[in-house]
């Protein structure tokens, strides 16, 4: 039955309710969060953020916002040559924790983005923390150019890649594939199908 999209997108959420089961073992992930800094990607971090708030409807998964200050972090370039025509077009994301006060997770997500690029003091302590989270998690999400960690490697031809625990997805819009390819391979099948087709109907 062919139902209008903007039905299908409002009923969703309870459509997800359905998948309800495939978390409910106590082996699943329920700590997520996402690493913030100035100038990050802002697909990166919504586009993951969008598909596991679907998530959040059928398995019971709490979000840490983490960066070196609890200061919105921005996606607003930080050098001027970054933005040549002055635009003030950006948007603040409010963090929840600081890299000093994170909670324990289970899921770490790194979002790609040009503030990545340049070294900073921010950064700094964002690798630093990335670090000594690494060893802790049960998975590791990466997006676009950023490569961090020992076990994270870069394959150009692949729109996302696995290896062991870490998912790394190759290209900006692929972070929505690569959290939807973790969705299917750490809650299954059904869950994924049903958080993927939400998008496609
Ligand atoms: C998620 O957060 C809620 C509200 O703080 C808390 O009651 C719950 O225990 C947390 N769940 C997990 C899995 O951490
Ligand atoms: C943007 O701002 C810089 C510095 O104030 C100025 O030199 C430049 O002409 C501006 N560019 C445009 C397109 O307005
Ligand atoms: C728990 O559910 C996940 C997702 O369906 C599955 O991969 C895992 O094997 C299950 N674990 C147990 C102990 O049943
Ligand atoms: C579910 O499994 C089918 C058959 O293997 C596969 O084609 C499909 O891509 C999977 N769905 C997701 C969302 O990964």
């Amino acid at each position: 039955m062919q139902y209008p999209k903007y039905f299908v997108r409002l009923i969703h959420p309870l459509l997800l309710l359905a998948t309800l089961g495939d978390c409910q073992n106590g082996t699943t992930p329920t700590r997520y969060g996402v690493v913030l800094y100035p100038a990050f990607t802002a697909i990166d971090v919504f586009g993951p953020l969008n598909a596991l708030n679907d998530l959040s409807y059928s398995c019971q998964i709490n979000l840490s916002l983490i960066s070196a200050t609890l200061d919105p972090v921005t996606t607003k370039p930080q050098s001027a040559a970054m933005n040549p025509l002055n635009s003030s077009f950006s948007e603040s994301v409010v963090p929840t924790h600081t890299f000093d006060n994170a909670p324990e997770l289970d899921v770490l997500i790194i979002p790609g983005g040009v503030g990545a690029l340049g070294p900073s003091p921010q950064l700094e302590s964002l690798i630093a923390f990335v670090t000594e989270m690494f060893p802790t998690l049960k998975y590791l999400i990466t997006t676009e150019t950023t490569a961090w960690g020992p076990k994270v490697r870069w394959v150009a031809q692949a729109r996302w890649v696995q290896d062991g625990n870490v998912f790394t997805s190759a290209g900006v819009s692929a972070g929505i594939d690569v959290t939807i390819a973790f969705i299917e391979a750490v809650y299954g099948n059904a869950t994924a199908t049903s958080i993927a087709t939400g998008w496609s109907t």
